[in-house]
């Protein structure tokens, strides 16, 4: 999604605006642009494609000023083009945007109308438009504020955007209907940003706009509205963010450094709720005692869906409530009745993904409890929860996830124990030794990685595949979704995940010789049904590749050959899909990396879609 920054400064802003901008690369772009106000005009340089390109026309043609705009886009409404990169602007006003206006064209007829056709736009986005609009108040004679004051409630749709004016080098204006903003507050500084990683160089003092949502800043400080235009308090927050750099080290990407960095991280997420010494689960307070929940009802997008899936079987098994998972865009449309007592759980990494987040403000209106699982504290979702669960991963900025994933992993299975012990459904025994299976899982994670050559040395089998199957059952199942997603959205070749018991029911038919299937088979209940199923793909020629521990492999072997194998660690099966996600992470980034795409922002994607 798109990134904003804006500095209200006491030096040049173009070196921080650019390097505000670089901080935001992760959310994915396709073009950049920055705008400053000096003494005779606003001056702009944008640039399609990486940040450099914007960087190199910078250098080509320096502009400089103290107060400045910057953005980076992920288009909705035109083509990646320096022409609809954004900032859009009048000779009075830059704005750069984030969201949808839903509205736009309606908007744009009736200001050719109120102009007698005079106005040009130069751009195909639905941005330029509100530029347009305020231009018009401000040639008027309204002041910065009274026409943005005129413009606001026109405005159908999702926004967070940031405008500067000429000839008000005292003041900025951001507006948040729907996407993030915050201001950071400095010394004789403001500032505005998308998110509080753009500031940490910066500002740590942010505070974070709400829902409708306005602000005038000057350096004196934030006046901070409602739409109407009423003045509303909002807490300053020191932010935990670092300033500090975010570099790949020694690793050619973010995504293998954030891979490798999960035997960290799962231990780090492990320590706030895992007491090793006593092999017990102590879960923070839920907004509902655990006995009278009557349902659970989990959502979230992409990955974050899959972790849901896994926690079902958790769940249900161990805690023995009802649990159902929906997508973020479907649950709020299926008019789903939620029920009395019931938790309703979103899981999202960035905590801004808009349809977990519209998701969320649905249930809140059928009165749930409501419960999050995020990596960014600071987030939306976080913030209009009742009880939030931190997944300590750290900044994830690889567009696809990973570490996130097992770590959301992991203190969702801390919650299903949680949840069990409140209920009386799981014994100290039992809580015991899955505690003690989880407390293992960052030495066991760190064996898997010591498979990274021989899982690279199997991506060259499969990398110039058209069709590739990840099956899996039980627990595995939402491992060979999450599979299949992963090489999807970063090398390209079409994948599906399937449940393994499923691929009679039709898709059996898509399998003939040399088609890939990665099975992902622990030694559990299900394992004698997968190995079967295996059978049945390596008699139609498919070729096989076998994800189990030492006794799992060899028991397949006596019944059909694979292609190939991944030796896992042999443990309790509770903890399998957090191990089982690493081969196939790393799987998907050596396929990723022989096809040559941009592993890091695959084409078309965003780290967090805070659009519908
Ligand atoms: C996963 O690799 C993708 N990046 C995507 O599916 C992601 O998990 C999804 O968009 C949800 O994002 P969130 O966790 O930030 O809500």
């Amino acid at each position: 999604m798109c990134g904003i920054i804006g500095i209200l400064g006491k030096q040049d802003a173009v070196p921080h605006l650019v390097d505000g901008l670089r901080r935001l690369e992760y959310r994915g772009y396709d073009s950049a642009g920055i705008a400053v106000l000096n003494d005779h005009a606003i001056e702009r340089r944008r640039a399609k494609g990486k940040l450099d390109n914007l960087a190199a026309e910078v250098d080509q043609h320096p502009i400089s000023g103290q107060v400045g705009i910057g953005h980076t886009r992920w288009a909705t409404h035109g083509v990646p083009s320096e022409n609809n990169a954004h900032p859009h602007m009048t000779d009075k006003v830059a704005i750069v945007h984030n969201g949808i206006i839903e509205n736009y064209l309606d908007l744009r007829e009736e200001l050719s109308e109120k102009t007698n056709g005079s106005v040009e736009f130069t751009s195909d986005t639905d941005t330029e438009v509100v530029a347009h609009m305020v231009g018009y108040y401000l040639d008027q004679g309204m002041s910065p504020k009274d026409a943005v004051t005129e413009v606001l409630p026109r405005l159908e749709g999702a926004f967070g955007f940031v405008m500067i004016f000429h000839g008000h080098e005292d003041l900025m204006v951001g507006a948040r209907q729907g996407s993030p903003l915050a201001i950071g507050y400095g010394e004789g500084e403001m500032f505005f940003g998308s998110d509080a990683l753009a500031l940490a160089p910066l500002t740590r003092r942010i505070c974070y706009l709400k829902e409708g949502d306005w602000a005038v800043i000057t350096p004196e400080g934030a006046d901070i509205m409602d739409m109407q235009g009423n003045p509303v308090e909002r807490e300053i927050v020191q932010t935990a963010v670092s300033g500090a750099t975010i570099g790949k080290g020694n690793y050619r990407h973010f995504m293998l450094k954030e891979i490798y960095e999960q035997p960290t991280v799962i231990g780090d997420t492990l320590t706030t709720v895992l007491n090793p010494a006593s092999q017990t689960i102590t879960m923070p307070p839920l907004p509902v005692n655990a006995k009278n929940i009557t349902k659970v009802t989990a959502t979230a997008c992409g990955t974050a869906y899959y972790a849901c899936m896994v926690a079902k079987y958790w769940v249900e098994q161990l805690a023995r409530i009802p649990m159902e998972t929906d997508i973020g865009s479907e649950l709020r449309y299926r008019g789903t009745p939620l029920p009395e007592d019931g938790l309703a759980l979103f899981v999202s990494q960035s905590g801004e993904t808009m349809d977990t987040l519209e998701s969320l403000r649905y249930a809140r209106q059928e009165k749930q409890n409501i419960l999050s699982v995020v990596n960014v504290p600071e987030s939306t979702v976080a913030r209009e929860s009742d009880a939030v669960l931190l997944t300590q991963a750290g900044p994830e900025i690889g567009v696809a996830s990973t570490k996130a994933f097992t770590t959301q992993l992991t203190i969702l299975a801390c919650m299903a124990i949680g949840l069990a012990k409140e209920r009386g459904t799981l014994d100290a025994k039992r809580e015991a030794e899955l505690a003690s299976a989880l407390a293992e899982v960052p030495g066991r994670a760190a064996e898997v990685l010591n498979h990274d050559e021989h899982i690279a040395e199997i991506a060259k089998t499969i990398s110039e595949a058209r069709d590739i199957f990840y099956m899996g059952r039980g627990t595995a199942y939402p491992i060979a979704l999450e599979g299949a997603l992963k090489l999807k959205e970063i090398s390209y070749i079409h994948a599906e995940g399937y449940a393994a018991g499923e691929m009679k029911h039709g898709p059996l038919a898509l399998i003939e010789d040399d088609v890939p299937i990665i099975m992902i088979a622990p030694s559990d209940d299900l394992f004698d049904k997968t190995a079967s199923n295996v059978q049945e793909m390596v008699a139609r020629g498919g070729r096989v590749i076998f994800i189990s521990d030492k006794k799992g492999i060899a028991k397949m072997r006596r019944m059909a050959e694979p292609a190939a194998c991944i030796e896992m660690p042999d443990v309790d099966p509770f903890v399998a899909p957090i191990l089982y996600s690493i081969p196939i992470q790393l799987l998907a980034y050596h396929v990723a990396v022989l096809k040559g795409t941009d592993v890091d922002q695959p084409r078309n994607l965003a780290k967090s879609v805070t659009v519908e």
